[in-house]
């Protein structure tokens, strides 16, 4: 580990960072052993009995080993979060590929091939710990970085904008978003009157709501999602010259969804779902990865835009300024105790390093408050940068000293700067060119209480938004604006809100209006209302197709297929198709109406993994049939076996029906010899010859993730 020298640099050689990191976790862990103690360490007699005046009489006061139990007990919860409650959380590293000496002087982002260790902590925002992983919500994007020049966060989010534009407005939204306070609900739903009562009257909030009610809110993994810093924020070189930056992850697995209706099933099949896939995928040895993209943005350049970056409803679409990747992001390995690492992980956007600085972003300034300001009651005391997690692998030094929970033991008498008796001469830090330098950036201005008119553009990038989705991700948007409408009970915030949005797009209006029993949109009357602003940009392009899920990429490496199996089924095609998805990285699981085995049409005993039941199509994504008519027979008869099969069609997943099999289709009229080709549908048969062909246009469907033109309307499932 690196010692602190005089002028405060930490220049020495990075060595393996990531096994520092590791080994100094591992001082603070305990494995289970066979001996009991109290906190003091007295071995205990008993721990099934406290003391007691006589077998059957009462409990004695001198009971401490009893009274310790209990006393521990009581008090070993924390109070949540109050945002981001519920998440997941996994260790890594952080490796640099592309030097970024021109434009910052941040040492974990010099040298090529370096590792910085990292902990990642995803999370949904409005529900409480217990809360579903898949309702409809923003997903938090907290990284962790442990450079040698201190700790770096990036607290970010999956979704590159914000729905407020000035800090002062954060208690305003969480308290209409989160559950009424009359009565603690919804639990995680933004479904309800308080929440588009708020947004229906701040327009600034527009772009937000079309990314929340995309698809980017129902993310399939968090493996599979992106991040962003959301905010500007700034980059400082060696010399002192300054570069706004955008943080970008990029997933290695693509980008993608649930089906709305599947993420509400999941949520009660399986609330783990993203937390287990999380952790699933690191116990396997599939370590999540994401590319680190950085859009760096000059002053000249920044002037140019159109909008102001230092508003956080905006975005630089990648088509104006490239992304360029400069690292890779690995997540190997699953914390030990999740009280311990996640609960007690404290993030805070004020966490930077020499080379990374602020913007004036008004919601930006009022976060770097915030998160310290939480963590005190969150995590009991200003001590907490001493707990495992979040020691920095640079040793710290200043004079702050005590308060609740303190381990560190400082020696000497001095606690103050300047001082001459600590090490025998005089001592000052007071100024000069070591450290943390704040950008010089020039402030002349009158103090003023007001938004700067160049935040006043509400709808343009909610429209460019918009304009760059495709036709079915146009059709979920919609749905999802009309299930949570429809979920408000006062008419006229219905009205306000398609109000508005017939300044993104009257279509679009129109189409959200149709089933909530309001008039037709009215443009005029949204523009009449308090906080609505006039200008409205002209967007740098009329559309991005950055923006939109629809050419997702990433392969089928570690997708879930589920293997439908009828007893009598045929197993030539299926074999060859289940190698090959194999070699493409993916898993298959066998399921069936019960445990044990189901013999094949050959007598052969296969083995199953899951039912119908405990295992439903939702936690699939795709399903294969196997042939047969017995098989297809078995299957017809029972109930379950076809709901399984209709909801992965319902939900556009790629299913491959061999033979008989696409009998169960056909039984509500799909596949049928006659009709058009369905997307994401591959029908085959046993013939040897053409089970390679089969295999493939398997699991090119599967790379698609999800057919989501299919017509499933008249599917019942
Ligand atoms: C003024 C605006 C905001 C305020 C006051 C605020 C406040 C908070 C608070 C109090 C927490 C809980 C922290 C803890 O107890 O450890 C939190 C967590 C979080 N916030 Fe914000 N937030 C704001 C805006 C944002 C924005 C714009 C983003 C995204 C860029 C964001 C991302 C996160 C994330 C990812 C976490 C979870 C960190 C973790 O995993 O522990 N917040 N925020």
């Amino acid at each position: 580990m690196p010692s602190l020298r005089p002028d405060g640099s930490r220049k020495s050689k990075n060595g393996d960072a990531v096994a520092t990191r590791t080994r100094q976790l591992e001082a603070f862990t305990q494995a289970p052993e066979n001996l009991l103690t109290t906190n003091q360490g007295v071995a205990l007699p008993d721990n099934h009995n406290s003391l007691k005046a006589g077998l059957r009489g009462p409990s004695l006061l001198e009971d401490f080993i009893l009274r310790e139990k209990l006393t521990h007990f009581d008090h070993e919860r924390i109070p949540e979060r109050v945002v981001h409650a519920r998440g997941a959380a996994a260790h890594g590293y952080f490796e640099l590929a592309k030097p970024l000496v021109e434009y910052t002087r941040a040492d974990f982002l010099q040298e090529v091939g370096s590792r910085t260790p990292v902990f990642v902590r995803f999370s949904t925002v409005v529900g409480s710990r217990g809360s579903a992983d898949t309702v409809r919500d923003v997903r938090g994007f907290a990284v962790k970085f442990y450079t040698r020049e201190g700790n770096y966060d990036l607290v970010g989010n999956n979704i590159p904008v914000f729905f407020i534009q000035d800090a002062m407005k954060f208690p305003d939204l969480v308290h209409a978003i989160k559950p009424e306070p009359h009565h603690d609900m919804p639990q995680a739903s933004a479904a309800h009157d308080t929440f588009w009562d708020f947004v229906s009257l701040m327009p600034e909030s527009t772009h937000m709501l079309m990314w929340v009610m995309s698809d980017r809110a129902i993310p399939r993994s968090y493996r599979m999602m992106e991040g962003f810093g959301v905010h500007t924020f700034r980059f400082i070189n060696a010399r002192g010259a300054s570069h706004f930056v955008k943080f970008h992850w990029k997933p290695k697995l693509g980008k993608h969804a649930l089906a709305w209706d599947e993420a509400q099933k999941i949520a009660g099949k399986d609330p783990d779902f993203h937390r287990r896939d999380l952790w699933e995928a690191i116990e396997r040895g599939d370590f999540p990865e994401w590319e680190l993209g950085l859009q760096i943005i000059s002053e000249e350049k920044a002037d140019k835009l159109g909008f102001d970056l230092l508003d956080a409803t905006k975005l630089v679409p990648e088509e104006v300024v490239p992304v360029t990747v400069v690292g890779r992001l690995v997540l190997n390995r699953n914390p030990d105790n999740f009280f311990a690492e996640t609960e007690q992980v404290a993030f805070h956007p004020g966490h930077v390093v020499p080379g990374i600085d602020f913007t004036n972003d008004p919601l930006l300034q009022g976060r770097l408050f915030s998160y310290t300001d939480t963590q005190l009651s969150r995590l009991g005391g200003p001590n907490f940068h001493e707990l495992p997690i979040n020691r920095g692998v640079c040793p710290f030094h200043n004079f702050q000293r005590d308060g609740m929970h303190r381990m560190l033991i400082n020696k000497g008498r001095v606690a103050y700067e300047p001082n001459s008796l600590a090490n025998g001469s005089e001592y000052r830090v007071d100024g000069g060119e070591q450290g943390f330098q704040s950008l010089a950036e020039a402030m002349e201005s009158p103090k003023i209480r007001r938004r700067s008119p160049s935040f006043d553009d509400h709808f343009s990038q909610a429209t460019l938004f918009w304009n760059s989705q495709s036709q079915a991700e146009k059709e979920h948007i919609i749905a999802a604006f009309q299930f949570e409408l429809s979920r408000v009970e006062t008419p006229a915030i219905r009205q306000r809100m398609v109000d508005t949005l017939a300044h993104v797009d009257v279509r679009l209006a129109r189409k959200v209006a149709e089933p909530l029993g309001v008039g037709p949109p009215d443009a005029k009357a949204a523009a009449g209302r308090a906080g609505f602003r006039e200008p409205r940009g002209k967007a740098p392009l009329e559309s991005a197709p950055s923006l939109s899920m629809e050419a997702a990429g990433g392969g089928i490496q570690t997708r879930k297929i589920a293997v439908v199996l009828g007893a009598g089924a045929e197993l030539g095609a299926y074999k060859v198709i289940q190698q090959a998805l194999l070699d493409a990285g993916a898993t298959t699981k066998v399921v069936a109406a019960h445990l044990g085995f189901v013999a094949s049409s050959s007598g052969q005993q296969v083995p199953v993994d899951h039912t119908f039941l405990n295992m439903p199509s939702v936690m699939f994504d795709a399903v294969l049939v196997p042939g047969g008519a017995a098989a297809a027979q078995a299957l017809l008869q029972d109930g379950e076996a076809v709901h399984f099969v209709l909801e992965a069609y319902k939900h556009c997943k790629p299913l491959c029906m061999i033979g008989e099999s696409i009998e169960l289709l056909r039984s509500v009229g799909v596949g049928m010899p006659e009709g058009p080709a369905v997307p994401g549908l591959v029908i085959g048969s046993n013939e040897p010859t053409t089970r390679l062909q089969l295999a493939q246009d398997f699991i090119a469907a599967i790379a698609r993730h999800r057919h989501w033109t299919r017509s499933v309307e008249k599917v019942p499932a």
